[in-house]
C-alpha cells in the first residue's frame, strides 16, 4: 500500500483564464478502486494527464508509483497483437493468454492483426496489456465507449478483480459494477468517498436535500430578523423622541441601550445566517427542461428499409434488414459491435456504402444527424453556428443548460473536453427543425444530469427517432421499438423490427 498525494494544487491551461484546480488537497490509497466522477469539463482527463506530468502546475504530487493511461497510443497498428502486448509489457505468452481469457477473449486473437481487431477487442487488448505491468498504477479514461452491453459487462467484471486504478465514467451500471470508491470532481471542491457510485449519488443528493431545507429556513429566519430589525428601529426612534422633556432621564437611558443591544443582537444573528447561507447549496447541480425544433411530418410513414444489405469489400456484414419508421416511433437499432449498425445510419444519410435492396426516405423529410464521431470539430463557436444555420441565442441558451459555463464559449472548439463537443453536436440537433432525429451514439462521453435532460427532452416532445445506444438506462426509457441486427447465416432470415416496447 502506498499513497498518491496531491497537495496545494492550482493549474490552468495557458490559453484560458479559468481554473480548472485551484488549491486542492488530495489523498489516494494506490490500492483503491477509484471511480473519477464530474460533469463535462470539470477537469476530469485533465487530471489524469497532470499525474502523467504532461502539464506544469503549481502544488505538489507525491507518489511512488509509475501511471499508465488508458487509451493507450499504439503506435503501429498494423502489426500482430501479440506484438502490441510486447510493445507494452514484458510477459510470457502463457499469462497473457490467461489475462484474455478472464476477459473472455480467445488466445486466437494474438495471431490476428491489431487493426482487424473490433474496438471492444482492442479495448481488453490494451487493458490486459497495461494490467499485466505489476506494480503499475492505471489511469483509464472512459473505456467503454464504442462497446456493446455485454462487453461493457464483461470489462466491468474484469476490472472488479483488479485494483490499483482510477477509472473515469459516466456509465452508472459500470461504475457501479467495479469501484470502491469516488473521487468527484464538484462545482467548488473536490471529494472523495468510499463505497460504488450509487451510494455517493445517494449521499450526495442527501447532502443537497439538506442544504436546500437548511436554505429554506435561513430565508424565512432571515426575513423574521428583518422585520424584527425593522421594529426595534421604530422602538428606538420613539423611545428617542421620547427623551425630550422626559424627567426621568435615566430610565429613559436604560431603556434605549437595551434597545441599542437588541439591536446588534439580531444584526448579529442575520451576520451568521448570511455567512452560513453562502456555505450552502455551492455544489447544486442545475438541470432546467431543455427544448428541441421537432416538427411533425404531414405523413404517418417517414422511411421505408426493404430488404437492405450492407456490404464492405463485398462481404455482407448484415443481411436483409428491413423496417418501417412510422410518426412518433422511436426504433432502437441494437447488435454487437461490427454488425453494421452506424453504417444503416450512414447508408439513410445517403453516404457512399455499398448495399443492396430498398430505402424509402419521405418527400421533403427533415432529417437533424448526430455523427457518432467529434473528434474532428474545430474552430470557433460562432463558425459552427453559422455553418448550420441555427438561431445562436437559442444554441447558447441550450448549451448553458447542459452546463457550459459563459467563459467556455470563447474557447476553440477543438480546446473543448470530449463530453463538451457531444454537448456541442447535441444542442445543435435540438436546434435544428427536423421530422426525424437520426442519433449516433448521442450519449457517448455526457455526463449524467445531460443524459437526464436529454431523456426528458425527448419524453416531452415525442419526437420520430432512430438511434444506436448502449445507455441500457437510456434505449430502455426511450425506444418504442427494437431493431435488432443480428450476422444471420441463413440468406432468408430477415433482420426485422417487430419488437414494440
Ligand atoms: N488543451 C486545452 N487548452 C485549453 N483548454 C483546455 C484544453 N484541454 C481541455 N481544456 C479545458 O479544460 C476543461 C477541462 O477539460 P477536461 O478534458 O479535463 O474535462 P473532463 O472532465 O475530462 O470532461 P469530459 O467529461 O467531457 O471528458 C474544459 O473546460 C476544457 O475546455
Ligand atoms: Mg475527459
Amino acid at each position: 500500500m502506498s499513497m498518491i498525494e496531491i497537495k496545494n494544487f492550482t493549474f490552468a491551461y495557458e490559453s484560458s483564464g479559468d481554473y480548472i484546480f485551484k488549491d486542492i488537497n488530495v489523498i489516494v490509497d494506490t490500492d483503491w478502486k477509484l471511480g473519477l466522477v464530474g460533469r463535462n469539463g470539470r477537469g476530469k482527463t485533465t487530471l489524469l494527464q497532470l499525474l502523467l506530468g504532461k502539464y506544469e502546475y503549481r502544488g505538489e504530487i507525491k507518489s511512488t508509483v509509475q501511471f499508465d493511461y488508458f487509451p493507450y497510443a499504439v503506435k503501429e497498428q498494423h502489426v500482430l497483437t501479440i506484438d502490441v502486448f510486447a510493445d507494452i509489457c514484458y510477459e510470457e505468452e502463457w499469462k497473457i493468454k490467461r489475462e484474455l481469457s478472464y476477459l473472455d477473449e480467445k488466445e486466437d486473437i494474438l495471431w490476428q492483426m491489431f487493426d482487424t481487431l473490433s474496438k471492444g477487442q482492442q479495448t481488453k487488448v490494451l487493458l490486459a496489456a497495461l494490467f499485466l505491468n505489476e506494480g503499475h498504477f492505471l489511469l483509464i479514461d472512459e473505456p467503454n465507449h464504442h462497446l456493446d452491453k455485454e462487453t461493457r459487462e464483461k470489462v466491468g467484471h474484469y476490472l472488479k478483480k483488479k485494483k490499483s486504478f482510477i477509472l473515469v465514467s459516466h456509465d452508472r451500471y459500470f461504475l457501479d459494477s467495479c469501484i470502491d470508491h469516488v473521487l468527484s470532481i464538484n462545482k467548488m471542491n473536490i471529494e472523495i468517498q468510499i463505497g460504488n457510485y450509487s451510494s455517493w449519488l445517494e449521499h450526495f443528493k442527501n447532502t443537497q436535500k439538506k442544504e436546500l431545507s437548511q436554505n429554506e429556513y435561513i430565508k424565512k429566519d432571515m426575513a423574521r430578523l428583518k422585520r424584527a430589525m425593522l421594529q426595534t428601529r421604530q422602538w428606538s426612534n420613539q423611545v428617542e423622541a421620547s427623551k425630550i422633556g422626559a424627567t426621568d432621564k435615566g430610565y429613559v437611558g436604560h431603556k434605549a441601550a437595551k434597545m441599542m443591544k437588541r439591536s446588534k443582537n439580531i444584526e448579529f444573528r442575520e451576520k451568521k445566517a448570511l455567512e452560513k447561507k453562502g456555505q450552502l447549496l455551492k455544489n447544486i447541480e442545475v438541470t432546467d427542461d431543455l427544448k428541441m425544433n421537432y416538427v411533425k411530418y404531414h405523413k404517418d410513414v417517414l422511411l421505408a428499409v426493404k430488404d437492405v444489405t450492407i456490404m464492405y469489400d463485398s462481404k455482407h456484414i448484415c443481411q436483409k434488414i428491413d423496417f418501417t419508421l412510422h410518426q412518433g416511433e422511436r426504433i432502437s437499432i441494437e447488435g454487437r459491435n461490427g454488425r453494421g449498425k452506424s453504417s444503416l445510419l450512414k447508408l439513410i444519410m445517403k453516404e457512399d456504402i455499398a448495399y443492396e435492396g430498398d430505402i424509402k426516405r419521405g418527400s421533403q423529410l427533415l432529417i437533424s444527424y448526430v455523427n457518432q464521431n467529434t473528434d474532428d470539430l474545430s474552430g470557433d463557436i460562432v463558425d459552427y453556428v453559422h455553418d448550420y444555420q441555427i438561431d445562436e441565442s437559442l444554441f447558447k441558451t441550450i448549451l448553458r443548460k447542459m452546463g457550459f459555463e459563459r467563459i467556455q464559449f470563447d474557447k476553440k472548439i477543438e480546446e473543448f473536453s470530449k463530453g463538451q463537443k457531444k454537448k456541442l453536436v447535441l444542442a445543435r440537433s435540438l436546434c435544428e427543425k427536423a421530422h426525424l432525429y437520426i442519433w449516433d451514439e448521442p450519449l457517448n462521453y455526457l455526463d449524467v444530469y445531460t443524459r437526464q435532460q436529454i431523456e426528458n427532452v425527448i419524453k416531452e416532445y415525442q419526437p420520430t427517432m432512430l438511434f444506436i445506444e448502449h445507455d441500457r438506462f437510456f434505449s430502455d426509457e426511450i425506444a418504442t421499438t427494437q431493431l435488432r441486427l443480428e450476422k444471420n447465416n441463413n440468406k432468408n432470415e430477415k433482420n426485422v423490427a417487430n419488437m414494440h416496447i
